[in-house]
């Protein structure tokens, strides 16, 4: 990884980027591959941006890898999107380890394979004490389904009505350790939240990119990062000129 600090950056960094990696399909199609193709192009790219995220100053990065509606999908590329992951734990989690990257899962294990469940658990394992960076791995990920799973586990551990508040529900959520994202990205020029970060994302800024996650680069994160900065993040309040 290329660790010099990257000078051509804006003073206002978020510190939690979140992206929405959408249009693998749509990038094979436009080059008459078949669908994984696209998802291995995907794959490519993922590691170009962790790169870039690191190099930028981004302490937390979360990414939709595969979603609790994805299952649905024609059972090939369920499967090959697996395969896909396998072999992406395999390959770079040495990399990821020796670059002080720290990985979490955000989603549920279950219907994962027992040897990708226990690849995931070894690489949160083996991470735990990195700090440079934290890669939240939405995977087998819904928002909904996260708001379910902290519903259920607050009534499992007998709380009172009065103790719930938006700070409980922070501990019990996924992304528990994680500040709200600041920073949302979804490539392909599509715009929905699909089911991503639905508790946390409510007062980030989104971001749209035309192009597909293939070829959203290291200069793409850049100009998300230059958007960003121009943004008044007002929270609900108004502007202080405004006061
Ligand atoms: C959305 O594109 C992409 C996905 C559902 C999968 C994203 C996965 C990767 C990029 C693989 C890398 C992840 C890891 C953790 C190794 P789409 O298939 O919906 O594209 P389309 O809308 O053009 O059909």
């Amino acid at each position: 990884m290329n660790t010099d600090s990257d000078r051509n950056l804006p003073e206002k960094i978020p510190q939690h980027v979140a992206i929405i990696m959408d249009g693998n399909g749509r990038w094979a199609r436009a080059r008459g591959l078949p669908r994984l193709a696209g998802h291995r192009a995907g794959t490519e790219n993922l590691r170009a941006i962790l790169e870039a995220s690191v190099e930028f100053g981004i302490k937390y990065l979360t990414i939709y890898a595969f979603s609790t509606e994805n299952w649905s999908r024609p059972e090939t590329e369920v499967s090959g999107l697996m395969r896909i992951f396998k072999n992406a734990f395999g390959q770079e989690l040495r990399n990821l380890h020796e670059n002080g990257v720290q990985l979490r899962h955000i989603g549920k294990l279950d219907r994962i394979d027992t040897p990708l469940q226990q690849k995931i658990k070894d690489a949160v394992e083996l991470t735990k004490n990195n700090e440079r960076l934290i890669l939240n791995i939405a995977f087998n990920y819904g928002g909904r389904d996260e708001i379910i799973h902290v519903i259920q586990e607050i009534i499992k551990d007998g709380r009172a009505p009065e103790e719930i508040d938006d700070e409980l529900i922070n501990q019990y959520l996924y992304t528990a350790d994680s500040p709200d994202p600041d920073l949302i990205i979804r490539t392909s020029g599509e715009m929905r939240a699909s089911n991503f970060l639905v508790w946390q994302g409510v007062y980030a800024e989104w971001y749209f990119p035309t192009v597909y996650w293939p070829d959203f680069g290291k200069e793409e994160l850049r100009k998300a990062l230059f958007d960003y900065s121009e943004r008044e993040r007002r929270f609900g309040r108004v502007s202080p000129g405004d006061a």
